[in-house]
């Protein structure tokens, strides 16, 4: 369990201290490998679907502002890379909850793959007429990012930006409402799993 914590540790202190947790053991090297795996076979499969920009009650798709494709995690897939993943919010959930008292109960995940050329503009992760998503997470699935690849995570902040690298395995962790951000032009095919922890 303290190996667990550890982690959870890099996360939040990286959040305290710059808003922005980054932690690059979160979930495993290998772990991260399977969900790309995963993610490049539900796009083999045609299986991917436009992202939309807000919820449902303002749904629509807007290439101008996000062209990524995206594809929900489930615990009805019985995928064990998918549980494996869940199994690990799950207890950063329970560990922020016991130790931040955020009163999280419950976390919504997609895959995403941005194709050459993909991007999504500046934006707040916090939908206008709902309040539940209380934080974001992205974890990165790009086992051979270099710069040159661009599609980095462009985390707008006074008095400097924060420019994150999508490397393989990595982490990051902010507040849903507060933090505007928008994901760069990407020169290569970038994935991720992206959600957040919910308060509903
Ligand atoms: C999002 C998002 C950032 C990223 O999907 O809302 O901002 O780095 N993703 O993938
Ligand atoms: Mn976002």
């Amino acid at each position: 369990m303290l190996a667990m914590d550890e982690c959870f540790e890099d996360l939040i202190t990286s959040y305290l201290a710059q808003k922005v947790g980054i932690s690059n053991n979160f979930i495993t090297q290998e772990l991260a490998a399977n969900l790309a795996d995963n993610l490049l076979q539900l796009n083999a499969n045609q299986l991917l679907l436009s992202a939309g920009i807000g919820n449902a009650l303002k749904y629509h798709h807007n290439d101008l502002i996000r062209n990524d494709r995206i594809y929900w995690l489930d615990k009805s897939h019985n995928d064990p890379y998918e549980n494996e993943f869940f199994v690990q919010i799950e207890a950063f959930i329970a560990y922020l909850n016991r130790s931040c008292f955020t009163g999280i109960n419950s976390y919504e995940f997609h895959y995403s793959l941005y194709e050459i050329g993909a991007f999504y503009g500046k934006h707040l992760d916090q939908f206008q007429n709902k309040s539940c998503r209380q934080f974001s997470l992205i974890s990165y699935l790009n086992p051979h990012w270099t710069p040159a690849d661009g599609g980095e995570l462009l985390i707008h902040q006074e008095p400097h930006n924060q420019i994150i690298a999508p490397t393989h395995g990595k982490t990051v962790f902010f507040k849903s409402n507060e933090i505007p951000h928008e994901v760069l032009l990407t020169n290569t095919r970038r994935m991720s799993i992206t959600g957040w922890l919910k308060r509903e």
